[in-house]
């Protein structure tokens, strides 16, 4: 039986990348948990072209057996406009087969994005990606209060998922409450995934 939780994002300058990784590092401090990390391919204006076979860094490509697999999903993706960015709502757009047989039903799952700017719509792109997990059936898991770093975060880290803010020209790091709070997120969702699989 697999023990992993699929961190699964999109990031094309790299913050998202990285709280992507320490996601992983939460899940990984579970005991028996593992983090498969996988990222999801760019989109083109004609979207035919067809991208190399492994990406160039990061992440390998995520693939539908990724889904079927996990024990839990953390998803990412940077604000666009307050939203997800259309690669991951593309590739989330092709999951239907997986809706339609019940691959996620019952699994947990969390949200994660990295914005610009501190108001720049980090609640609004979380609750984007929590839509579509909904439908599939996910139990969608936030942050509680009583995480410290969640009361004094003067960066990222929301209830409803981890965030980040990057600066208007990508030039702020992940403060410690952003890397604390993230990687708390991937503790909560190993946690959790590996009680309801009847692992602990
Ligand atoms: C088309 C586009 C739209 C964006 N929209 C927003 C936005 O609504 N709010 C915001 O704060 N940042 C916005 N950004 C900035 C990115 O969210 C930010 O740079 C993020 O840290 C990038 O993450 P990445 O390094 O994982 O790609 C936008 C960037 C692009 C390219």
């Amino acid at each position: 039986m697999s023990h992993d939780i699929l961190v699964l994002y999109y990031s094309r300058t790299g913050h998202t990348a990285q709280l992507a990784r320490l996601i992983a590092r939460g899940i990984e401090e579970v005991p028996g948990m593992h983090a498969r990390l996988r990222q999801v391919p760019p989109v083109a204006p004609v979207t035919e072209v067809a991208q190399p076979p492994e990406p160039e860094d990061g992440a390998p490509y995520a693939t539908r057996q990724d889904l079927a697999d996990c024990l839990g999903l953390a998803l990412g993706s940077p604000t666009r406009f307050g939203n997800m960015a259309a690669p991951l709502k593309y590739f989330l757009d092709g999951t239907g087969a997986e809706w339609a047989s019940g691959t996620l039903v019952g699994k947990p799952a969390a949200v994660f994005t990295a914005t610009s700017s501190m108001h720049g719509g980090q609640e609004t792109t979380l609750l984007s990606m929590a839509l579509p997990l909904l439908h599939h059936g996910m139990l969608l898991l936030g942050l509680p209060y009583t995480e410290p770093a969640l009361s004094a975060t003067q960066g990222g880290g929301t209830p409803y998922g981890a965030s980040h803010v990057s600066g208007s020209h990508g030039e702020r790091s992940i403060d410690e409450h952003e890397r604390e709070l993230a990687r708390a997120l991937g503790r909560r969702l190993a946690d959790t995934a590996r009680k309801l699989a009847g692992l602990a």
